[in-house]
């Protein structure tokens, strides 16, 4: 029997629209992936090509970030709309992780990256699914109100920047996600949510691993094109996130995930 490639596996993740089987297949992409490495035959990774967009479920409804209803927390309304935005950022962090792999699969890398993506692509699908039960114990469910649209702008932007799409993604997107998550954890633990709580906290400790891995990756790119690290991020900072970062940072799991001070500090933009 022909074994699939890994590219040829993303893309099968990619192309599936529903959440609950997009993550499970996702999950089960990484099982082959690990299964074949384990057993010291790796799948090849191919070179089959990314769709330009994932597909996704009929709903939600996706509006521009200005009309997204704003959220009052300190309803349980409020907090079932705050877990509905972070399962829809859980299910486009599942395809962004895919989309690396066939997105620059012409770049040869070690095998230790694929490795890393396709891990952090399976704990994104757990935490996406953490989130839907926990929205289905509430009473509502993925795609019961409506989403942000522009979640994939960063994979568009970035998706013929290989060391830009690791800049923005991983070391932008998902260091903010170790910014504000603890602020999340204490809001339900306040009202004693403790089910929504562990499942925060899953995610919160997993998501140090995908800074982690970002960083990792950019360093041994700009250590292959004899860059330096910190004017490289900048400069991809500049170019693809022009806003600028926003403090409060967490520093502290910043540095856990390899991210210096002095990649960030000075990427703030101060107000005018
Ligand atoms: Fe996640
Ligand atoms: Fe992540």
């Amino acid at each position: 029997m022909s074994r699939p490639t890994l590219t040829e596996l993303a893309c099968t993740v990619l192309t599936t629209a529903d959440g609950r089987e997009k993550t499970h297949i996702s999950r089960e992409a990484a099982k082959t992936w690990f299964a074949s490495v384990e057993a010291g035959n790796p799948l090849e990774i191919g070179n089959s090509q990314p769709p330009n967009d994932p597909s996704r479920p009929n709903r939600p409804e996706l509006l521009p970030p200005n009309e997204v209803p704003r959220r009052r927390t300190g309803t349980e309304k409020g907090r079932i709309a705050l877990l509905h935005a972070i399962a829809h950022i859980e299910l486009n962090a599942v395809d962004l992780h895919w989309d690396i792999i066939p997105r620059f699969a012409h770049i040869k890398m070690p095998h230790g990256y694929f490795d890393d993506w396709v891990k952090a692509a399976d704990e994104e699908s757990k935490h996406f699914n953490l989130l839907c039960d926990r929205l289905e114990a509430m009473g509502s469910f993925y795609g019961d109100m409506p989403a942000h649209a522009g979640m994939w702008r960063a994979a568009k932007d970035t998706a013929e920047d290989f060391m830009g799409r690791l800049a923005i993604v991983p070391m932008v997107l998902e260091a903010r996600g170790l910014d504000v998550t603890p602020g999340m954890i204490d809001l339900f633990k306040r009202v004693k949510d403790t089910k929504t709580t562990e499942a925060l906290e899953i995610i919160y400790a997993e998501e140090v691993g995908h800074v982690a891995y970002g960083s990792k990756w950019f360093h041994f790119l700009c250590g292959r094109h004899d860059k330096d690290p910190k004017e490289r991020f900048h400069t991809l900072v500049q170019t693809y996130f022009s806003g600028g970062l926003k403090p409060p940072f967490n520093d502290e799991k910043r540095a856990e995930a390899g991210l210096p001070l002095d990649f960030y500090w000075p990427m703030v933009r101060e107000k005018s």
